[in-house]
Formats: C-alpha cells, sequence, structure tokens
C-alpha cells in the first residue's frame, strides 16, 4: 500500500466507504510519504506482511477475511530485476501463488474477489500493434517473465476453482508520486533542477523506446471496476497513445518554454538547449532563474549513459483498451498534457 498504485486505491475505496487493509513490508528505511495523509483515519488499517512469506499471507487473510483482494505488490523496476531475477521471481510470480492459495485454503472462494496487477511488460517483443487481451506474450525481463506466471497462475485459479480472480494488464501509469528511478519522474525532476542550476545534464538509456503513459489515478479507477464485474476477466488498461522517451525530454522541457534538439547517434546522442521562450520560462519557473539559463543556450542538457541500457529491451507499447471500454464504461480523464 506504500507504493504509487497503493496509495491512489486507498484513497479511492475510503472514498467509497470501504474499510481498507493496507500490507507494508517491514524494512529499516520505510517509506510512507504516500499514505502519510491517511494516517489517523479510522477505516484505514496497516499491517506488517511480506509476498515472500506464506505465514504473513495466512494470517492477515484469515484475519481480515477480506471482500477483495488487490495485488499491487510487486518489485517493479524492470532494469533492477536483472540483477535481483530470483528475488523478483519470488516476489512478483509465486507471491501471486501465496494469495490464491490462501484464499482457496481459508475457503474464501464465494467471498474474496482477487485482482491480479499484470502488466503491458508481458508482451515485451511485441507480437502485435496496437497489444490487447489476445495478443500473445513474450516477455523481455526477469520481471515481465515472473510477471508471466502470476499473469497465467491468476488464469488458473479461475478456471480451476472459480474463483473471481482477474488480471489488469496495465500499461505504464505515472504520476507524481511515481518513484524518481522510473523515466518520467527521472526527466520531470531533471527538468526543474536543470532550470534551476541545480544540475547541469540528465543522462539517459534507450531514448528510442516508445511507451504508452497515463495516469495512475485513472488506473485505479479501472482496478476498482474490474472487481466490480460479475464475472471475472482479463483487461487491458492504456491510452492508446504512444511516445518515444525521446519525445518526452522534449515534452518535459517545453512545459518551462525550453527547446531542445537531438544531434547524434546512439551512446553518442546528445541534446542541446537551442531556445528559450522567455514568458513560459518565467511564468513556470520564475525570472531569477533566466539569466543563468540564458548563458546555457548551445549547451548539451541530455546524454546517453549506457549503464541504463536493459540487456533486452521492450521497444514499443501501445495498448488497445477497447475491451475495458465496453465492458467497464472505462476511460482516461487525464491526457499526457494533464
Ligand atoms: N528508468 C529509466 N531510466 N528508464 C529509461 C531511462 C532511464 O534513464 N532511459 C530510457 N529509459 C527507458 C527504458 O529503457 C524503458 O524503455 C522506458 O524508458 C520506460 O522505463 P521505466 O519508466 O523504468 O518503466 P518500464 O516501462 O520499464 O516499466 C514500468 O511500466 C511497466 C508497465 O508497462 C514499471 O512500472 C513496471 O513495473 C510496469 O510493469
Amino acid at each position: 500500500v506504500t507504493g504509487q498504485d497503493g496509495s491512489y486505491l486507498a484513497e479511492l475505496l475510503l472514498e467509497k466507504g470501504y474499510e481498507v487493509h493496507g500490507m507494508v513490508r517491514r524494512s529499516s528505511t520505510e517509506k510512507r510519504e504516500r499514505i502519510e495523509h491517511l494516517n489517523g483515519n479510522e477505516h484505514f488499517h496497516l499491517h506488517y506482511g511480506d509476498l515472500a512469506d506464506s505465514m504473513s499471507i495466512v494470517r492477515l487473510v484469515s484475519t481480515i477475511r477480506p471482500d477483495e483482494i488487490y495485488n499491487l505488490a510487486a518489485m517493479s523496476h524492470v532494469k533492477v530485476s536483472f540483477d535481483t531475477p530470483e528475488y523478483t521471481a519470488n516476489a512478483d510470480g509465486l507471491g501471486v501463488l501465496r494469495i490464491l492459495e490462501a484464499v482457496r485454503l481459508l475457503n474464501l472462494i464465494p467471498k474474496t474477489r482477487i485482482y491480479q496487477a499484470s502488466t503491458s511488460e508481458l508482451y515485451g517483443l511485441v507480437q502485435e500493434v496496437p497489444q490487447k487481451e489476445t495478443t500473445p506474450f513474450y516477455p523481455r525481463s526477469p520481471y515481465a517473465v515472473a510477471k508471466l506466471y502470476g499473469y497465467w497462475i491468476t488464469v488458473n485459479y479461475r478456471e480451476a476453482y472459480k474463483m473471481h480472480a482477474s488480471n489488469g494488464i496495465l500499461f505504464n501509469h505515472e504520476s507524481p508520486l511515481r518513484g524518481e528511478t522510473f523515466v518520467t519522474r527521472k526527466v520531470t525532476r531533471a527538468v526543474s533542477r536543470i532550470a534551476l542550476g541545480m544540475q547541469k545534464k540528465v543522462y539517459m538509456g534507450n531514448l528510442s523506446s516508445k511507451r504508452d503513459w497515463g495516469h495512475a489515478k485513472d488506473y485505479v479507477r479501472a482496478m476498482y471496476a474490474i472487481l466490480q464485474q460479475d464475472e471475472p476477466s482479463d483487461f487491458v488498461i492504456a491510452t492508446g497513445i504512444t511516445t518515444t522517451i525521446r519525445d518526452f525530454l522534449k515534452m518535459a522541457f517545453a512545459e518551462i518554454g525550453v527547446e531542445i534538439i537531438f544531434k547524434g547517434e546512439n551512446v553518442n546522442e546528445v541534446a542541446v538547449l537551442n531556445y528559450i521562450d522567455e514568458k513560459v520560462f518565467i511564468e513556470r519557473v520564475g525570472e531569477a532563474y533566466l539569466d543563468n539559463l540564458r548563458k546555457r543556450i548551445g549547451d548539451e542538457v541530455v546524454g546517453v549513459d549506457p549503464q541504463y541500457f536493459r540487456p533486452t529491451e521492450v521497444d514499443l507499447l501501445i495498448g488497445d483498451a477497447t475491451k475495458a471500454r465496453t465492458r467497464l464504461g472505462w476511460e482516461p480523464k487525464f491526457d499526457l498534457a494533464a
């Protein structure tokens, strides 16, 4: 519940009058900023637990006897999964099984509905454009391979035991609460720091990959809608718009009135500061910072560092959410500019 989606979903469910029980993993540096504002809400309860620890899952499911379980717990960073593949398999793959088994063994199948956070990373080396529920999967990272198990074990428990268990195949979803090492926050933070003179340049990985980005707030509404269906099923949640990382950088700088131009190729690709729309810059950032940035026209503000490349990349994601639109009545409310 301490993640981006967990905190937005907790807010949504509290608004709807739910009693919300959130699981928190114990660590020496617990990060709870995203749910701090819910502290003291009498309908919001926190519990220690860990997807890698069956006992804790059984304890929580048996004491809470939930109507709905949203499994948003995961080691969710694709690049990091190459460095921690076994841990990722345990949490993101077997963790799903532990929840499903807990519900089954505690005889809660008739009561408890389960949402599994599946991902567009399952499409990996895409077999079809755009990707929809019937598109074959081709995972490209230890993270995606673990999530593949999570997806199919959810389908299997639904079919084998008639569980109300569903997958949301969510494409990238972002917000101000997104972790700072994911590309959108990395870029928006860097643009701010460059504008304020706190940083000279940002080093990126693959600038050519394309993502279908939505807003996390829209996406937690879809999770909720999926569990309100009479019949469990799997749904793609996406905007249908795809953008390169390169264009995302351009758009982020444009927000503060700065135009950047890309030059060079591969590891030698850079972006230079080309032009400042001073009116926009003053409005968005402040006059005090303008002189400093003016001196930087012609400077490189974006570079490439191969340390951010992934051994196998997912080049293109673009989702077709027709099923969600028609069956759930789901529409994204935010667009990229919001
Ligand atoms: N993080 C990061 N940092 N990504 C970069 C960088 C960089 O410096 N430079 C380029 N990229 C590219 C990545 O190679 C990738 O193609 C794209 O930016 C998006 O990377 P992330 O924001 O890290 O997200 P992701 O697409 O790998 O995965 C996210 O979305 C999935 C849904 O499709 C995660 O939230 C996953 O958990 C989620 O399943």
